[in-house]
């Protein structure tokens, strides 16, 4: 009997789930509601099933104990078309022996372009400047309209510093910057900073690039806003409980921070009320690897994860297990 891959979308980039039926040899579940399913709705589709040896995933979706337990015993792996895998229960999925992967590497450098857009856009206030225009708004070239603060020649703050991160360094090397940045260990790279606070206080523009965990739940929050320039530029392209949402609006409001580039949001799709009122603040809905390119590749790469597991070996991007 052939196996079944149960996929939470009922299409992938690239022809992606075609191309994953005939190379793993499978059945593809898919998942053909509208928009994100809940795990109960995936579970109940698996059970119908009769079971599933794959859960192909994307980085929004939760994957929790129940829905792991109605794939059946036969599950072997959680392969997810993103970079984030902090929507897996990983452990419930360590303690069934199922092997969760995801696409690191091809997403890296497209998330940095969009990282490095929002840098360019808060600072030089783009979205306020676009919609007075767009509304009838601009009286015309002004002396003192929209005044932003410069990227180029500025202190860049990198904060997390995995390919994301290391990507965005590298183009601010073209803009003249001076790259600081922070991650938990020392990288032995020039420009590391041990003391996130101290990063915080030296930097024009902070750019978020760590995974979301128990350690970095809000890791930026009232406190540390407070140390931040009042001409900083805040960006946040990595999850959106990393910063306290409430928190930023209230500083922008007060101007105790310049501007911010969000591409995450702690509830999404909702978007805090706060974050959608406040003053020099660029919005975009969560499209840091939406390219053609690259969402067919972490397509590719996911379905290329779920062949590897189902063929008896680990993908090549497997995580490791929680510890403890
Ligand atoms: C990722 O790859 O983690 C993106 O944020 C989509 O979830």
């Amino acid at each position: 009997m052939k196996r079944r891959v149960l996929c939470t979308r009922d299409a992938l980039p690239g022809g992606g789930l075609v191309r994953l039926a005939s190379r793993a040899d499978a059945d593809v579940v898919r998942w053909t509601g509208t928009g994100k399913p809940e795990p109960a709705e995936l579970a109940e589709l698996a059970g119908r099933s009769g079971g599933v040896s794959a859960i192909l995933a994307l980085g929004n979706d939760r994957i929790d104990a129940g829905l792991l337990d109605a794939a059946g015993p036969g599950l072997r792996v959680v392969s997810l078309a993103s970079m984030g895998f902090d929507g897996v229960d990983q452990r419930a999925a360590a303690e069934r022996g199922v092997v969760v992967t995801h696409t690191p590497g091809v997403l890296a450098e497209t998330t940095a372009d969009l990282a490095f857009a929002l840098i360019l856009a808060a600072a030089r206030l783009t979205s306020t400047a676009e919609s007075d225009l767009r509304r009838g708004l601009w009286p015309g070239w002004g002396i003192g309209q929209y005044l932003g603060h410069d990227v180029h020649g500025a202190v860049l703050g990198v904060v997390g510093w995995g390919r994301i991160g290391q990507a965005v360094a590298r183009r601010a090397t073209g803009f003249d910057m001076t790259v600081l940045h922070h991650a938990r260990r020392p990288t032995g790279a020039p420009g590391y900073i041990a003391d996130l606070d101290d990063l915080l206080a030296a930097a024009d523009i902070v750019s978020l690039h760590v995974p979301l965990g128990p350690q970095t739940h809000h890791l930026i929050d009232e406190r540390r806003l407070a140390l931040m320039k009042p001409t900083a530029v805040l960006v946040n392209t990595a999850r959106g409980p990393v910063v306290d949402e409430p928190a930023l609006a209230a500083a922008l409001r007060s101007g105790a921070l310049f501007a911010a580039g969000l591409d995450v949001y702690e509830q999404e799709p909702a978007v805090h009320p706060d974050l959608l009122a406040a003053p020099r603040t660029v919005l975009l809905p969560h499209i840091g690897s939406a390219t053609v390119e690259t969402r067919t590749a972490m397509a590719r790469l996911a379905a290329r994860g779920v062949v590897t597991a189902l063929a008896g070996g680990i993908p090549a991007n497997a995580v490791s297990p929680p510890a403890g």
